[in-house]
This record gives C-alpha cells, sequence and structure tokens, in this order.
C-alpha cells in the first residue's frame, strides 16, 4: 500500500490500496478512517486542491472521490464551510450487565487512592514551568536509567530529611510507581520471596508473573514475622497494609538482623509513610541497614496514583542490576513530570502540600473513629496511614449491604494468600479516597453497611 499523509485541514494518514483505482483506493480509505473515527464529525477535509497534490492524484480524482462519499453520506460539503466529516450515527456501546439490586457505586470507599481532587494543580503547574524553562535540551534525550538528577538529589535530601533514609542520589532509581519498582526487583532477585499475609494481592501477582515464587510472611500484631529460607522479604513497616499495624522495635531488629546474616534483601514499601497523625513518623528500617534493605517510596499518595512517580533506594550491589532492568523495561521514566517533582521538593512545595493532606486526612480519620465508636465498632490501624481495618464476623453481608448502599469497599478476605486461612475478617476502609464534599455521605453509607 502506498503510504501518504494529507497535512491540510486535519492531519490525516491514508493507506490506497494499489489494488484499487486511485479513486476506489482514496474512497475506501476515506470510508475507513471515518468508520475508525479517525476522521470525527465536523473534521474539515484537505481542499481538493491540496488533497491531490499531496497524494500525487489528478485533482479530478479527489473531487469525485469526496462527491461520492457526499452521496453515501459520510461527507458534507456546503459552500465556504468545505467539506467535513458528516454527524453519523455512531454504533451504541454494549451496556455492562448490571444487577437490578447493585447501584452502580455512588460512595467510595475502597483503599489505595487519596482525595485526587486535591492535586495540587496550581503548584505542578508552576512547577512545570520553570522545570520546562530551565531544562537543559539534553532532557529532552535519552538519559540515564536512574532518572533526572535533579530529582534524584531533590528526593535523596527530602528522604534523609523526612524518613531517616540514608540516601545518596547514585543509588536512587526512579520509577512508574512503585508497582514497577516491585518489578523490577522480582526480575532480578531470584529463589523465593516473602511477601505479608495479609497483604495486597495485586502486589502478590506482580512478583509471581515475574516468575518468582511468594511465600506468605505471617502477620500478627506486632507486624510481619521474621522470614526464614527466603532470599527477599517485602513489608510495610510504617504501617502494614491492610492490618495497619507499625512493625514492633524487636521485629525491625530481627529484620534486619536476618537480612545482615543471611545475605537476604529487605524490600521497605513505605507506601504511606508521611501520613502519621498521633506520634513523630517511624523512621524507615532502611536507616538503620542501608547496605540490606531497598527503601521504595511513591507520590501515589501524597499527589495521586495518576503521577505514576516512585523511587528505589537501593543498597550498593543491587544498584546495577536494577538499573539494568529498568533500562530493558522502559529507558528510563518520562522526564518532564520528575523535573516538576523535583522543583517541588526543592521549593518545599511538596511539604506544605503534604503537610495539608495530613491535616485532612487527620480530621476524616477522627471522624470516622467517632462514627465508628458510636456502633461499638473498633478501627485497626488508623495512627497513621490512609486506611483503617474495619472487623466484622460477617464480611460478606456488610460487602452486600454496602453495595446495596451504593458504597464501594473491599473486603479483607481476598488479602489472604489463600482466602480460608483468613483469621479476621472485615473490611478495608480507605478514609482519603473521597472528595471532601462526599466523605460524610460514604460514612453514612458505611454506617448503613455495618449495622445489619
Ligand atoms: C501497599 C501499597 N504499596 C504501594 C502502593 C503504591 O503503588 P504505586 O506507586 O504503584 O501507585 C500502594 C497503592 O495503593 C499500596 O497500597
Amino acid at each position: 500500500m502506498s503510504d501518504h499523509r494529507a497535512a491540510a485541514g486535519v492531519d490525516l494518514h491514508l493507506d490506497l490500496d494499489p489494488a484499487l483505482t486511485r479513486r476506489g483506493g482514496l474512497e475506501r480509505a476515506l470510508r475507513e478512517a471515518i468508520r475508525a473515527g479517525r476522521l470525527t464529525p465536523g473534521a474539515r477535509l484537505p481542499a481538493t486542491r491540496r488533497l491531490a497534490v499531496e497524494l500525487g492524484l489528478a485533482r479530478n480524482t479527489v473531487a469525485a472521490a469526496y462527491d461520492q462519499l457526499v452521496a453515501e453520506g459520510y461527507l458534507t460539503a456546503r459552500r465556504g464551510a468545505g467539506t467535513r466529516v458528516a454527524p453519523l450515527p455512531r454504533p451504541t456501546a454494549p451496556t455492562a450487565p448490571t444487577r437490578p439490586d447493585t447501584p452502580t457505586p455512588r460512595h467510595d470507599l475502597t483503599p489505595g487512592s487519596p482525595d485526587v481532587t486535591t492535586f495540587p494543580t496550581a503548584a505542578w503547574l508552576r512547577a512545570t514551568r520553570r522545570a520546562l524553562l530551565t531544562a537543559p535540551a539534553d532532557a529532552h534525550g535519552y538519559g540515564d536509567p536512574r532518572g533526572r538528577t535533579e530529582l534524584r538529589t531533590a528526593l535523596a535530601d527530602y528522604l534523609g530529611r523526612t524518613r531517616g533514609v540514608q540516601a545518596a542520589p547514585e543509588r536512587i532509581v526512579v520509577t512508574s510507581g512503585y508497582v514497577q519498582a516491585l518489578a523490577l526487583l522480582a526480575t532480578v532477585l531470584d529463589g523465593p520471596i516473602a511477601m505479608e499475609d495479609p497483604g495486597l494481592p495485586f502486589h502478590r501477582d506482580v512478583v509471581a508473573r515475574a516468575g518468582r515464587r511468594v511465600v506468605p510472611l505471617p502477620v500478627d500484631d506486632r507486624g510481619a514475622a521474621t522470614p526464614t529460607d527466603v532470599t527477599a522479604a517485602i513489608v510495610t513497616p510504617a504501617h502494614q497494609y491492610p492490618t495497619g499495624v507499625p512493625l514492633h522495635p524487636t521485629r525491625r531488629r530481627a529484620l534486619t538482623a536476618w537480612a545482615r546474616e543471611s545475605g537476604a534483601l529487605v524490600v521497605e514499601d513505605d507506601y504511606d509513610g508521611e501520613f502519621r497523625y498521633d506520634r513523630q513518623p517511624l523512621g524507615a528500617v532502611q536507616g538503620t541497614a542501608p547496605d540490606h534493605v531497598a527503601y521504595a517510596g511513591s507520590a501515589s499518595k501524597t499527589l495521586g496514583p495518576g503521577v505514576r512517580l516512585g523511587w528505589l533506594v537501593l543498597p550498593p550491589r543491587w544498584v546495577d542490576p536494577v538499573v539494568d532492568a529498568k533500562l530493558h523495561a522502559d529507558h528510563h521514566t518520562e522526564v518532564v513530570g520528575q523535573l516538576a517533582l523535583a522543583d517541588l521538593i526543592t521549593t518545599h512545595a511538596y511539604d506544605r502540600h503534604v503537610r495539608a493532606c495530613r491535616l485532612r486526612y487527620r480530621r476524616r480519620r477522627d471522624l470516622l473513629v467517632r462514627r465508628l465508636t458510636d456502633l461499638n465498632v473498633t478501627a485497626h490501624g488508623v495512627s497513621a496511614g490512609l486506611h483503617a481495618l474495619v472487623e466484622h464476623p460477617d464480611e460478606t453481608s456488610v460487602l452486600a449491604r454496602a453495595a446495596a448502599h451504593g458504597l464501594a469497599l473491599s473486603g479483607l478476605r481476598d488479602h489472604w494468600h489463600d482466602p480460608r486461612d483468613a483469621t479476621r475478617h472485615g473490611v478495608v476502609v480507605g478514609y482519603a479516597t473521597p472528595a471532601e464534599h462526599a466523605y460524610r455521605a460514604a460514612l453514612d453509607a458505611l454506617t448503613r453497611a455495618l449495622t445489619a
């Protein structure tokens, strides 16, 4: 097929089939572009003279093709308005089957997201503008797989200051969120990997898909148990997901001692470490064993998951393998977002935003706890983070009632490696998820779901 780009009016790629006549080929190419939605209703087609030049056709041929498509109803032609794509009736999208007794959720308390309506748009715009205006030209070329040095330097300072992480910029790899950090580590590690039980099923899938065997690491009221017989353990020490328990100091020491003695790697997922309400944040475990702990952070809870920025601070011996895996995954993470985040951090706009969010989520947490106390229900794991574990012996009924009240909620059951092992039952309440104005109504729905 000959390959042409018609640049007047709309910019359009047309494949003209040489097996057809020139006019027939053009007609078919235009029909297909309209049907596929590449040419949308109202789009103005190039003038016949211009398209003829672009495609190397006679002007009469193009005019005849346009006339034919006008006659078929694909195009409209009006003097002065040019030739345009007609408003064709679109095939209706198949509707998802809905259960008559289950309304689509009006309220959202699923965990995993901050209130994305609070994304700091103005600050991000300023940061992006400054970043673009000051970025050297090489920022738009292929760069260091570890990420921009501006961001790695800013993160080294920020993580040291706020989380006690021992971070040097050379040991940081910027990733597309924690999920990529996890996938990269799972690629370079070998042998079985321990993951908390209960934990996030999605992350177990990521590790398993990289070909690693996932071994359950039991969690109790002191956090994750000390691993044995694995090459790595992935833990959430600041605020275990989903139970919310912080890793007990004796367990923290046992964890790093195990890593030192066995040569295994601890992966510290510090996904919501910025959000601690009742006392000073617990420093990262990495700060006490930087040669044995890979620290992982993310902008998903502080800014929003859509930013897709995360970072790894690696022990020296893991830097090269992870950098190589990153290079082969995607060269490096998108640059403008990295530069914007670096600017946000160095101007302390990031700190201000996190502080404002912390206040807001603390107020939400307090309201949730008050509402649950009125129901004689305990919210677990609420001294930090953006979610609470609410136990209930009849999880299935709570979820069914929540659905009936239009409330999206996450059950605890699937968090176990084997749901038959579940020793606790209930729901995980993501109290940061709704917009501020929608929060009270979401809590009303939760109250109804918890009340038989
Ligand atoms: C336990 C846990 N870790 C990490 C993350 C952050 O993941 P990402 O950076 O890929 O958005 C989340 C987000 O929900 C999470 O629940």
